[in-house]
């Protein structure tokens, strides 16, 4: 059943704010984007970088933490100054295996170095901390309970590598979901055949307890499949959990359920291996309220069918549910349908704000090995704040296929970066169909577009190149300077454009479909004016989020938005 609603657009309190700021910009000669053709620009970085991104982390030194899982044989990358890792325990290669399944990517450079990560990070969660270091969980056989951190680190340090912990969780933690709480650690839930929550880190080691969590029983699959929930703060504190095809608001302080949202749409599952995936949409100055959307998947059943003989690949869901999860009367899910359908689809949230890039995927299958066969090349870009029927754009299709074990992040500069893709069990290069994928690449969304650099806002103050983060407590000014091109002509007419807004976003850690920890806030801008004697030169002073409920501590890129084009982010490390 599909429906679309009449509702209006969403209220937008900063829009009212930043009215007269606009009269004061376009006076000062900031311009309305012009309409411009949308479609994006695929470019090749690196044909291989010797390990698949099943798993991408973006940290505040500009690089990309990379990692596969460790035991499908060698990678096409050699561990550091010719070191082997022996693991006993290790499936593959016991005896000893000398490549990597781990790298750094260095976005500035477009270079990459190999990583040591010991034992297996299959299919894992991870949240970065609040002092910026990734902190991996879980994983498979030997790896399923650890714990692995990665610095975020200098510039030159070639013996700047990950940390393992044994055994630091209290369960098996193998296709489960990580957010940062308010408090800085990570609320870990599910995993295969496991129905319960828990925290790293603990605050007694010792600790391993988990709480048991009725709901993902209740939501499995025949298979015991619900697996890499979808899992969302919500504004009130509270953790929006969705799990194949329903969803709760848990308190998990209390652990108490405190509401239950409706089945979405026909209950086909959403999650593992049906993947779909989920964003929270972008908040509001002082939110009042948040919205979450939840796109493609696979009709129930269509992971079995991909087996045995007849190995057929069911047309994956082309429906979105979109729900107000701070509804507490009588929370609806709004049906909305893409251009195609889309199974392991990667949602993005563009830093303008105003668009989400549904990306990756195929359109039809689930995910899993040899499970899909017709991949969905291009993009669609979804604009939430468009009027229903309006909302859906196809982009420029890619060259590559990504299909299972993919993955995408936003990258500082507004691309995103692009890797991964293994349906097979092993690296497999030929013989297959979709051979396994090394290579990265990055989407260049149509703000990127040439034709957009004169109304291409630049921050000056604080330094984007000054490499130390901006420093920020909850509720403070940050006070920016950005210039946009002088020589800009006047031009009028962009369908939405021409407002100036300043946005705020927490880089994902991305896996499987789902960005963990994604989250853009757009800040609450206090005053701007132009800067006297400086053509095209701007002062803003936007106010940080009051709370770590609305925004986690850690590290956030800051960008300045012109109508729909975003500048360059900055880091801002708010604690
Ligand atoms: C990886 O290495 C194998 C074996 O050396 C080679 O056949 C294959 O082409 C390489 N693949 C890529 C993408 O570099
Ligand atoms: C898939 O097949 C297995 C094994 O035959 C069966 O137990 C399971 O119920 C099936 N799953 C679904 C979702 O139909
Ligand atoms: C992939 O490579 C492995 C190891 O070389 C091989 O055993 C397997 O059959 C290959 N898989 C496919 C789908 O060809």
């Amino acid at each position: 059943m599909e429906q679309l609603t009449s509702r209006s657009v969403r209220e937008n309190p900063a829009r009212h704010h930043l009215a007269h700021l606009l009269l004061i910009l376009t006076c000062a000669g900031i311009l309305v984007a012009p309409a411009s053709a949308a479609g994006g620009r695929w470019d090749l970085l690196q044909r291989s970088i010797g390990v698949s991104a099943m798993h991408m982390q973006l940290l505040h030194n500009d690089r990309v933490i990379i990692f596969d899982r460790t035991d499908f044989g060698h990678s096409n990358l050699s561990l550091p100054g010719g070191h082997c890792r022996v693991n006993p325990r290790e499936r593959a290669l016991p005896s000893g295996d000398c490549t990597a399944h781990s790298a750094e990517y260095d976005v500035a450079s477009n270079s990459f170095r190999p990583l040591t990560v010991f034992t297996d990070t299959w299919c894992s969660s991870g949240t970065v901390s609040p002092d910026g270091t990734l902190v991996q969980t879980g994983g498979w056989n030997d790896g399923y309970r650890n714990a692995r951190t990665m610095p975020a680190c200098d510039s030159g340090d070639e013996s700047c590598d990950w940390s393992e912990t044994q055994d630091a969780l209290g369960a098996n933690r193998w296709y489960a979901t990580n957010q940062i709480l308010p408090d800085g650690r990570a609320f870990i839930v599910g995993g295969r055949r496991q129905f319960s929550y828990e925290y790293y880190p603990k605050a007694d080691p010792s600790d391993t307890s988990v709480v048991q969590m009725p709901f993902l029983v209740q939501t499995r699959d025949p298979e015991e499949n619900n697996l890499y929930p979808f899992v969302h703060l919500n504004i009130d504190g509270n953790l929006f959990i969705f799990a194949n095809n329903r969803a709760i608001l848990l308190d998990y302080k209390r652990n108490k359920v405190v509401r239950r949202y409706p089945v979405l749409a026909d209950g086909d599952p959403r999650n593992y291996p049906s993947s779909g995936s989920s964003v929270l949409l972008p908040l509001k100055p002082n939110p009042t309220e948040a919205e979450v959307l939840i796109c493609g998947g696979a009709p129930s059943g269509s992971y079995n069918s991909t087996k045995g003989g007849a190995r057929t690949f069911v047309p994956a869901l082309a429906t979105c549910g979109r729900i107000k999860i701070t509804d507490d009367a009588s929370p609806e899910w709004v049906i909305e349908t893409m251009p195609s359908p889309r199974v392991m689809g990667d949602m993005i949230l563009l830093p303008n704000g105003a668009e989400v890039a549904i990306i990756n995927g195929a359109a039809d299958g689930t995910a899993g090995w040899e499970a899909a066969s017709t991949p969905n090349y291009a993009p669609v870009i979804y604009r939430p704040d468009h009027s229903p029927g309006d909302r859906f754009e196809v982009q420029t299709a890619a060259g590559v296929a990504r299909l299972y074990h993919s993955s995408v992040v936003l990258l500082r500069d507004g691309r995103l970066l692009v890797g991964g893709s293994n349906p097979h069990t092993y690296y497999n290069f030929s013989n297959v169909r979709f051979p396994t994928e090394l290579g990265l690449e990055a989407f260049s969304p149509e703000y990127l577009d040439e034709s957009n650099d004169m109304l291409r806002p630049r921050i000056l103050v604080p330094s984007p190149t000054g490499g130390a983060a901006a420093r920020v407590t909850y509720g403070a000014t940050l006070a920016l300077q950005f210039s946009v091109p002088a020589s800009a002509r006047r031009r009028r007419g962009g369908a939405g454009g021409g407002e100036v807004s300043v946005t705020m976003v927490a880089p994902p850690f991305t896996t499987h479909s789902f960005a963990m920890n994604q989250r853009l806030l757009f800040l609450e801008v206090a005053r701007m004016a132009a800067v006297r004697g400086r053509a095209g030169t701007y002062s803003v002073s936007v106010t940080m989020p009051e709370t770590s409920v609305l925004a986690p501590p850690g590290y956030y890129m800051v960008f300045v938005v012109n109508g729909h084009v975003p500048s360059e982010g900055i880091w801002v490390h708010i604690q």
